[in-house]
Parts: C-alpha cells; sequence; structure tokens
C-alpha cells in the first residue's frame, strides 16, 4: 500500500507556482490578487480560509480575507460582489460555504463574474465543463485528478465510483473521471447496496462528509482510495476522513490520507486557479 501525500504534491507545485509568480511583477506590473469572503465564525470555515491565506503567502499571490458578520445580508453581500467584480485589481473571489441560510448561495454563485470564479462554481462554468469546453476547474476535483496522475495510476477503462453527488465534489470529479475514459458511478444516500457497488470500484472517490462511512470491507484488493471527507471523529475530537483509514488501508493499493490528503491539493489549485484567471485577463487586456 502506497499513501498518496497531497501535502508533498502540493508543497512541490506550489514551489513552481512561486517561481512562475515572481516573474509576474516585471511581465504584467503586478502578483495575481484573490479576494476571499467569509461570513461568520464556523470554525471549520474560518480554518479553510486561514489556510488559503497562508498558501497564497507562500506562493506570491496578494490575498485579502473580508470577515463579516452572520447577520450580514444578501443584498450586503451582492452589493460586495458587484464592487469586486468592477475592481480591476481583484483577479479572484472567494465566497466561503456555506452561507448563513438566509442567503441564497446559488444566487451568490452567480453573481461572481465568471472571469473571477476560481472556485469553477458559476452556472457558466459548470456548464462549459460539461460540455468539455475550456473553464476554469473546481479545485477539489481537479486536485483529485492530479494527485491520481502523479502516481501515474491508469483512468481509463477503469471503474471510478463516486460516492456523493455534491456539486462542489461529487459531480465535477465524475464529470472529471469520465472525460478521462473511467466508467464512472454515482453513488448517494438512495444508493442500495452500497457495498456491492463499492467493491467493483478501480477508483473509489468518496465525498459524502460523514466520519469513517467506507470501510475495509467495502474496498476492492488493489484498489486506489481518494478521502474527500474532513470530519471531527466524534470520540477523539480528532480530524478524520469519511474512509476508514486502517481497515481501507489493508486493501488499497494508493490510499490518500487525512489530514494530508486532499485537502492541501484543493488549496494549492485554488492558487492555480487563480493565476489562470489572472493571465486570461492579462492576455485579454494585450492581445
Ligand atoms: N466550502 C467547502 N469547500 C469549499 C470550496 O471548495 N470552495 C468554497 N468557496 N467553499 C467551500
Amino acid at each position: 500500500m502506497e499513501i498518496i501525500s497531497g501535502k508533498e504534491l502540493a508543497a512541490s507545485l506550489k514551489q513552481k507556482m512561486m517561481a512562475e509568480v515572481a516573474t509576474f511583477p516585471q511581465r504584467y506590473g503586478r502578483v495575481p490578487q484573490l479576494t476571499v469572503i467569509l461570513i461568520g465564525n464556523d470554525p471549520g470555515s474560518v480554518s479553510y480560509v486561514a489556510g488559503k491565506a497562508k498558501a497564497s503567502e507562500e506562493v506570491g499571490i496578494d490575498n485579502k480575507t473580508i470577515r463579516l458578520s452572520d447577520k450580514t445580508t444578501e443584498d450586503e453581500l451582492l452589493a460586495l460582489i458587484y464592487q469586486l467584480n468592477n475592481d480591476d485589481s481583484v483577479d479572484g473571489i472567494l465566497v466561503q460555504l456555506p452561507l448563513p441560510k438566509a442567503i441564497n448561495s446559488d444566487k451568490i454563485i452567480a453573481a461572481i463574474s465568471r472571469e473571477k470564479d476560481v472556485d469553477g462554481f458559476h452556472p457558466l462554468n459548470v456548464a462549459a465543463l460539461w460540455q468539455k469546453q475550456p473553464c476554469i476547474l473546481p479545485c477539489t476535483p481537479k486536485g483529485i485528478i492530479k494527485m491520481l496522475k502523479s502516481k501515474n495510476i491508469e483512468i481509463a477503462g477503469k471503474n471510478a465510483v463516486v460516492v456523493g453527488r455534491s456539486n462542489i465534489v461529487g459531480l465535477p470529479v465524475s464529470k472529471l473521471l469520465l472525460n478521462e475514459n473511467a466508467t464512472v458511478t454515482v453513488c448517494h444516500s438512495r444508493t442500495p447496496n452500497l457495498k456491492e457497488v463499492c467493491l467493483r470500484a478501480d477508483i473509489l472517490v468518496v465525498a459524502i462528509g460523514r466520519p469513517r462511512q467506507i470501510t475495509g470491507d467495502m474496498v476492492k484488493e488493489g484498489a486506489v482510495v481518494i478521502d474527500v471527507g474532513v470530519n471531527r471523529d466524534p470520540e477523539t475530537g480528532k480530524l478524520c476522513g469519511d474512509c476508514d483509514f486502517a481497515s481501507c488501508a489493508e486493501k488499497a493499493a494508493f490510499i490518500t490520507p487525512v489530514p494530508g490528503g486532499v485537502g492541501p491539493m484543493t488549496i494549492c489549485c485554488l492558487m492555480e486557479n487563480t493565476i489562470e484567471c489572472f493571465l486570461n485577463k492579462m492576455c485579454d487586456l494585450s492581445c
């Protein structure tokens, strides 16, 4: 069994990005700028946003985090987004999810300028992904494919099973696996015989947000297990994935750990997407 360290892969990719970004002031007059909006004090979100700021600093991307009260209204948030859309010094806008219940997330995501949508969540970016047109790819799915490729894991012709059908991970990663010519099955809470379906997986991607749901008896011998979950273990309070690492690792040929697996790759791809949005703008200005 081999562990796929997202932490190590992300560190080496960030080194390369740092070298690239260092050339930007001379070439373009400035570095990329990412603005992150965080509403409220959810500990998970606060920690994710801090990770994004730290990675930006490492790579040399200018990061601004705007923290707003959980009483912020939808109209106030929309007004801020319109202001950032029209600000030429801002290349990427990320609104940390989930948002308070009083705010309609779909409306917020659609309000972000497509060109600054570093999450790849805007309906036009989602449509482009499903039509195989150039687009900003969602960070977690993009990071997962990079992890598989970093280990030369064959995707074409393999059975990929994705557990979870969210807009952020399950659906887009299914499409990226399909683009790589895997045969893809998407499972969810209403899937009967989840264990039997998982046992057919050569590549098993788990994104359900519940601790240790997938156990070793659900994993085929020699499978690749990608664990997207970040949960608090209800007993120990420590971080754990959606997979039971110890028992899954006994069966898997490759497995991602939590922490240090998919999470750092998500942040790394956010850096990449911010650079991509910046370069698209610079090209538009000079072409
Ligand atoms: N919350 C959990 N994951 C994500 C993500 O990838 N982007 C945003 N904006 N919020 C999230």
